[in-house]
């Protein structure tokens, strides 16, 4: 297996708080991987650890066949990253954004052109030329962080959140990105809570309990994406029975409610 993100026994503390604790996991390339668990399992944090935001406290990362600790800043042009916090430049407009975005990734004057143009347009951001940033709604603001992450055309994509307080028509605008992202043989890493989208769009799985450990890894055949999810033999019928299997399923009774 040609793996393109290769984890082991990564830990990430928080001195007192264990964030990740032993996290060993492979993402084979081209995949398209839904990196799934509780509030406070320590997908952030995994993800700010592969993408050089955060120095992981021990273990090993192989990204692209090179190892990230340290970071080598020439990776970093060869992956994007959509973050839980966005990271927006609030004064700016999102052309001028997006084409700092891609002059920091080397783009050349006229492809940056281009691409902000085509994006804006793409993710239905064109006519909002006139605020800046800091009057963008939140999925405004996620649709400018997704066209900032995929400009330079990265051969992997961590997306941590992305579909969050977007609306259907950008949800469906960013699907049909990924989808194409993935066709071309790149690599998507993907957190979301939206199950049915990870059923959808995700070829492979995993689930994290808290904090970081893994408890089930594996493919979503192309049939089950479609049809209730193959995983546990067919002992769960869907994603989400698996995941609530998995990591607890709780029903706190609330009396006085
Ligand atoms: N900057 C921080 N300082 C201290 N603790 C943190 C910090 N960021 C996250 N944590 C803690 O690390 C754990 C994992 O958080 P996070 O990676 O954000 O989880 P997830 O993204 O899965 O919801 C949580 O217990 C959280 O409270
Ligand atoms: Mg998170």
């Amino acid at each position: 297996m040609n793996s393109v993100i290769e984890i082991s026994h990564l830990r990430k503390e928080y001195d007192p708080v264990v964030a990740v604790a032993d996290l060993s996991l492979s993402v084979p390339a081209g995949s398209f991987f839904g990196f799934l668990g509780p509030n406070g399992s320590g997908k952030s944090t995994t993800i700010g650890c592969l993408t050089g935001l955060l120095d992981p406290t021990a273990g090993e990362v192989r990204l692209l066949g090179e190892s990230i600790r340290p970071y080598p800043v020439a990776l970093k042009g060869r992956i994007g990253v959509m973050p839980e916090n966005l990271g927006l430049f609030e004064a700016l407009y999102a052309h001028e954004f997006l084409a700092f975005h891609a002059r920091i990734y080397g783009l050349d004057e006229a492809t940056t052109r281009v691409r902000v143009t085509e994006l804006l347009e793409a993710l239905e951001l064109a006519g909002e030329g006139k605020k800046p940033l800091a009057q963008f709604s939140a999925g405004m603001r996620k649709r400018v962080a997704f066209a900032a992450a995929v400009i330079h055309r990265p051969e992997v994509l961590f997306l941590d959140e992305p579909f969050e307080s977007i609306d259907p028509a950008g949800v469906a605008l960013m699907k049909h990105g990924l989808r194409q992202l993935t066709a071309q043989g790149r690599t998507v890493f993907m957190t979301t809570h939206v199950l049915e989208t990870v059923e959808r769009l995700c070829d492979r799985v995993a689930i994290i309990r808290s904090p970081g450990d893994l408890v089930w890894e594996g493919e979503i055949t192309p049939l089950a994406r479609d049809l209730p999810v193959a995983a546990g033999g067919g002992e769960f019928r869907t994603l989400e029975a698996l995941f609530l299997h998995l990591t607890g399923e709780r029903y706190a009774t609330l009396g006085w409610l």
